[in-house]
């Protein structure tokens, strides 16, 4: 079998993943990132499209950032709508003149991986990982099967940036591992579509048949989500049948409208919350969704990735660079800290925003909740600020 031997070895060629071999790479620090599908299926993987304030600072300042700030669009306010009615938040001026930057995902991970090849530094596509062995022992080995055979690649720390399906959070015994889920009772139906966005900021809308959201690309790229049953299927769901909704949904007494257009992705996301304790298991370390999902209300799943892999690469540079251990150590609790902090944002934002439709008590609450947030400076104060930089605060 063939060997290779490396510093870091790095599972999955997501945001995480892929941010981590570049912060990596820039301190002087090998990697190898090993990725299970090839380059044109993560980079056409459509996803989260809202990038924050502090994390659109750190893909810039890590030299990422030129083709975000380019071609993203950013905003400075969202809208609210609810009873037919629009209310904007204005995030700029509640944060203290922060904003959000709409940026694709699979955009973020084609600039990663290109930075990636340019630099020459190794990224092998179609590589699945199968085992993490020796985390313990001081001597990690990580198992990959790949298209040319079988590789045992030896390192000194692994990072399992490989997602909720991936293998590394497998890899915490089952006395080590705390594991936290929820359900929701609820899916997104998400569609990309070749249509001027009818809106200039991004809404986000409660309807008695359900949650919309109209999200954006490009000035002619519309994103837009149904809150749908969890067991809908996407088959009975034809373009006119989704357009209609989106429709009835996003109607205000003012004549809102929304823009259609031939339909160039969809597909339905069922909506859980995980977090899984600690972090890290010896040579291990998990980032993002590999450690924690988060319901997408809210658009905290990219920035908590990211921000967890900026905690990640300083604490591995110090170990490495200045054999000082404090921050890995501290690498789980420093991240918990912040991924229960979004994972109450987007349990706020979700619960809010979904009807129920056999609870009117809850539904009675979530009304009151959207008067008090539109009608309250300090209520939107607290929404703007998580919305805008929870990854910062
Ligand atoms: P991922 O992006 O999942 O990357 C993990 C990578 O590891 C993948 O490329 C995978 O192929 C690879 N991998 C898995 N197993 C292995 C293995 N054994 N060996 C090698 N490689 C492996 N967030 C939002 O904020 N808004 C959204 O609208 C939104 N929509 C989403 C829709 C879907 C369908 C999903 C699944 C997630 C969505 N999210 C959204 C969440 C957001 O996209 C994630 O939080 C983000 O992708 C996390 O990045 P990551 O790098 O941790 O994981
Ligand atoms: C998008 C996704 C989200 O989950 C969200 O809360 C806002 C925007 C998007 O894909 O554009």
């Amino acid at each position: 079998m063939k060997e290779l031997r490396t510093q870091v070895a790095i599972v999955g060629a997501g945001p995480a993943g892929l941010l981590l071999g570049h912060l990596l790479e820039r301190s002087g620090i090998e990697s190898i990132i090993l990725e299970r599908r090839s380059r044109e299926y993560v980079e056409r993987r459509v996803r989260a499209g809202v990038i924050e304030h502090g994390i659109a600072n750190l893909l810039d300042e890590s030299g990422a950032g030129q083709r975000m700030r380019e071609v993203g669009l950013v905003h400075h306010g969202v809208e609210v709508r609810f009873e037919r009615r629009s209310h904007r938040i204005p995030l700029t001026e509640l944060s203290g003149g922060k904003s959000i930057t709409v940026y694709g995902q699979q955009e973020v991970v084609k600039d990663l991986v290109r930075l990636r090849l340019d630099a020459g530094a190794p990224i092998v596509f179609d590589a699945a990982v199968t085992a993490l062995d020796g985390l313990s022992s001081g001597e990690p080995t990580v198992s990959v099967s790949a298209p040319e055979g079988d590789v045992l690649v030896r390192c000194d720390f692994v990072a399992g940036c490989d997602g909720s399906f991936g293998v590394s959070h497998h890899a915490l015994p089952a006395n080590v591992a705390r594991r936290h889920e929820r359900t929701f009772p609820t899916a997104w139906l998400g569609i990309l579509a070749e249509a001027p966005p009818a809106a200039e900021e991004l809404i986000y809308c409660r309807h008695e048949n359900g949650f919309a959201l109209y999200s954006m690309r490009s000035p002619t790229l519309s994103r837009l989500y149904l809150g749908v049953r969890p067991d809908e299927r996407l088959e009975d769901w034809s373009d006119g049948r989704i357009w209609d909704e989106l429709s009835t949904r996003l109607a205000t007494d003012e004549g809102a409208v929304v823009n259609r257009g031939p339909i160039l992705e969809r597909g339905i996301t069922a909506m859980r919350t995980v977090v899984i304790e600690p972090m890290r298991y010896g040579a291990l370390f998990l980032a993002g969704d590999a450690a924690h999902i988060v319901p997408p209300t809210g658009a905290k799943g990219m920035n908590l990735a990211l921000a967890d892999v900026r905690v990640l690469a300083e604490a591995l540079h110090e170990s490495i660079m200045s054999h000082n251990d404090t921050l890995l150590d501290s690498y789980s609790d420093t991240c918990l800290e912040r991924v229960w902090r979004a994972q109450e944002f987007s349990n706020y934002m979700t619960q809010m925003l979904h009807p129920s439709f056999d609870d009117e008590f809850e539904n009675g609450v979530q009304t009151a909740r959207l008067r008090q947030l539109v009608n309250s400076r300090e209520a939107a104060t607290v929404l703007a600020r998580s919305y805008v930089d929870l990854n910062s605060l």
